[in-house]
């Protein structure tokens, strides 16, 4: 198994591509069970989670084919099976976003359940209910979902939480009912409205992606596009972070900067210098990082993607900072592995209290998710002496060669 080991202390200065972004890619590939079609997209980061999402697809009798790079060919004109297994879909929770699209096609679909996972127990009873109310009848069964429709009709739907790939589901699922849906309280993240811009170039009528309220006219069918995916706002917010971190210089190329609003407003004030550059974003780490407040919320909020990185700035900052986790119930599962580097940490509830300390220890450290394994790279950057991070896995499912990155911007670490 993979590790990688970084010897803390380096600025980072240089230029770096910001990769496209996952949590954009992966309902769009989902979409493609609505066309009937050849799709061709570009920037699609090289990561498991996108290897994982085209298995799924491929179990349906999906043909994707990677034809470049960062490219992928992907043709739904037949899609013969209905049936995403437990297999896949418990290596990753985003396989529930075929469910949407299959039972919306074929009338029928087949879906794992995905169950709880590292940072909280995240049910997707609001995918369920909003596929009801649409007239799907809904089973489950032997730790599937089952749900069957001989089409799908328009619904007004009030979602009692802005689900991100919950409003995903139901909006791409809408996009071939019969008549109007309304989603209310629907997600406004970036990537809902990335989604509902390729299923309207696919030939769906979708308006008001991006307010919290969506309007979704259904049609007979939809078709093949050509499409360039948004670059990835968590993982350019985790370069921000490593530079202000390290007193770096760095330019982010292909950078999503109105889509970042709310963490550069609190990396500016945590003293990071984050500016327009040309044909990118300079982020400068000049002074020692002020303490400041945080509480995650649904976009155009703090991301909770951004939390984990976010805290660990925190603890190299003069004074104390409050930062609240709002999202998940257990998504502060890397403040053990960091008291251990030396922070000074306190959780009450979601509430984590951070008292700044002057340096933080290089240690052997691992994390069970994604971000908070960004977040372990991060804190090994400035920690003093060596950090060995394991279970890389989590981070290469959601960070195309991050460390590779790093490596790149003058950052001492290797994998191993
Ligand atoms: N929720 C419900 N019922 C539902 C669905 C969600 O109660 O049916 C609750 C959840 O328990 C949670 C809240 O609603 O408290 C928000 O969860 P949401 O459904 O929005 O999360 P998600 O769609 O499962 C996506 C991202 C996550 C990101 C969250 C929040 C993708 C593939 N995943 O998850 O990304 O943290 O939105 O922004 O888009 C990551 O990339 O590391 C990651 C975890």
């Amino acid at each position: 198994m993979d590790r990688i080991l970084i010897q803390g202390g380096e600025r980072l200065i240089g230029e770096v591509e910001v990769s496209g972004s996952k949590n954009a890619s992966l309902p769009i590939f989902a979409a493609c069970i609505l066309t009937e079609g050849e799709n061709l997209f570009h920037n699609i980061p090289k990561l498991k989670d996108i290897e994982t999402i085209s298995k799924v697809l491929k179990t349906l009798g999906v043909k994707v084919d990677p034809v470049e790079d960062h490219t992928y060919r992907i043709d739904a004109t037949e899609v013969p099976y209905c049936e995403a297994p437990y297999e896949l879909v418990k290596t990753m929770r985003a396989s529930i976003l075929v469910l949407g699209p299959l039972v919306a096609r074929k009338g029928e679909a087949i879906v794992s359940l995905p169950g709880g996972c590292a940072i909280g127990a995240r049910p997707i009873n609001l995918h369920l209910m909003g596929l009801e109310a649409m007239g799907a009848r809904i089973e489950l069964k032997k730790g599937y979902v089952e749900a069957k429709a001989d089409r799908l009709r328009g619904a007004d739907i009030a979602l009692d939480t802005p689900t991100v790939t919950g409003t995903e589901n139901l909006m791409m699922a809408a996009t071939l009912a019969k008549g109007r849906t309304i989603l209310r309280n629907a997600a406004m993240e970036p990537e809902v409205v990335e989604l509902a811009q390729v299923l309207n170039k696919m030939g769906a009528k979708i308006e008001g992606a991006g307010t919290s309220t969506i309007v979704i006219e259904g049609v007979e069918g939809l078709g093949g596009v050509n499409h360039t995916v948004i670059p990835d706002r968590i993982e350019a917010g985790t370069l921000m972070v490593a530079a202000g971190l390290t007193r770096g210089n760095i330019k982010l190329l292909n950078c999503p900067l109105h889509h970042m609003e709310a963490l550069i407003y609190k990396l500016r004030e945590a003293g990071v210098e984050i500016e327009s550059d040309g044909d990118g974003v300079r982020v400068v780490g000049n002074t020692r990082i002020r303490s400041t407040d945080v509480k995650t919320q649904p976009y155009p909020g703090f991301p909770t993607d951004m939390q984990a990185q976010f805290m660990v700035l925190m603890s190299l900052a003069r004074g104390l900072s409050v930062i609240t986790e709002t999202i998940f119930e257990n998504r502060f599962i890397h403040v053990s592995e960091l008291l251990r580097m030396g922070a000074n940490i306190r959780i009450k509830g979601n509430t984590a209290i951070i008292q700044g300390v002057d340096h933080l220890s290089g240690a052997p450290v691992m994390a069970t998710d994604l971000r908070a394994s960004a977040s372990l790279v991060l804190a090994g950057l400035v920690a003093e002496g060596v950090t060995e991070v394991s279970r890389v896995y989590h981070l290469d499912r959601g960070y195309e060669r991050l460390d590779e990155k790093l490596a790149r911007l003058g950052a001492n670490i290797k994998r191993i």
